[in-house]
């Protein structure tokens, strides 16, 4: 998410940075984000966030629970997986707000390069899932349902595969998942460690922005 400012606005240091990448001398930039992109910023992020906290108490829950919790982190991934792209359109048809002009070049940087992995990993993360789950030993006997209305399929180029080299292959992309979760973990770690410190620190009020 970056953290843009309405043009003329006269909230202290924070303007518009005349280099930025979404400035163009023939377009004005954004002033704002849309209402659209706010709302799947914020349900993406907190669908995210609560299939991390269900998979890791996965192991903590009484024995008949687990199957569901599963069943519903996969339901709640390939939602993830949805939204993701959707976003991902809307953000390429919608440029985004400029970043301040306060910022230092390196944390815009930063912020931009965090921003496009944190795309990459709403991807990265519901593909893993499923390529993983495509090549479990049980995919035939166990249909997955998306949250229990339909049918949701399995990756038939991983299914037909014999059953020796499809579990070499689900435990290489369940290490792709895993691995992919701690990138996730440092990449939300620093994305919202910067919102907080331009909150709390600079004192500009950039969390209201992502609201309204
Ligand atoms: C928002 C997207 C997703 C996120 C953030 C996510 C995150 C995670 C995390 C953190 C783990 C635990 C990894 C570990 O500690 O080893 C996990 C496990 C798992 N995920 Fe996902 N996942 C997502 C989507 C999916 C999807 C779409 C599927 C399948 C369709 C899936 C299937 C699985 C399976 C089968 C496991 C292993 C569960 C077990 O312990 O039996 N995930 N996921």
């Amino acid at each position: 998410m970056d953290f843009g400012v309405p043009a003329g606005s006269n909230r202290g240091n924070i303007v518009e940075h005349p280099d930025d990448r979404s400035m163009t001398a023939a377009a004005t930039p954004p002033t704002r984000y849309t209402r659209t992109a706010m709302v799947l910023h914020w349900i993406i992020a907190l669908l995210m966030i609560a299939n991390v906290a269900m998979i890791l108490s996965v192991d903590h829950l009484p024995d008949d629970w687990v199957r569901p919790a599963v069943d519903t982190h996969k339901s709640i991934g390939i939602t993830v997986l949805g939204l993701a792209l959707l976003r991902i359109l809307w953000r390429m048809a919608h440029a985004a707000p400029p970043l301040p002009v306060a910022y230092p070049r390196w944390e815009r940087g930063i912020a931009h390069a965090v921003h496009i992995l944190l795309y990459l990993a709403m991807l990265w993360m519901p593909m893993t899932g499923w390529l993983h789950d495509s090549a479990w030993k049980d995919a035939a006997t166990h249909p997955m349902y998306w949250f229990g209305t339909f049918e949701w399929p399995r990756l038939e180029w991983i299914t037909s595969v014999p059953a020796k080299p499809r579990e070499m292959l689900h435990d290489v992309f369940g290490w792709m998942h895993t691995g992919g979760a701690y990138v996730l973990y440092g990449l939300v770690f620093l994305h919202v460690a910067g919102a907080l410190k331009h909150q709390f620190f600079d004192k500009e009020k950039v969390l209201k922005r992502m609201f309204s």
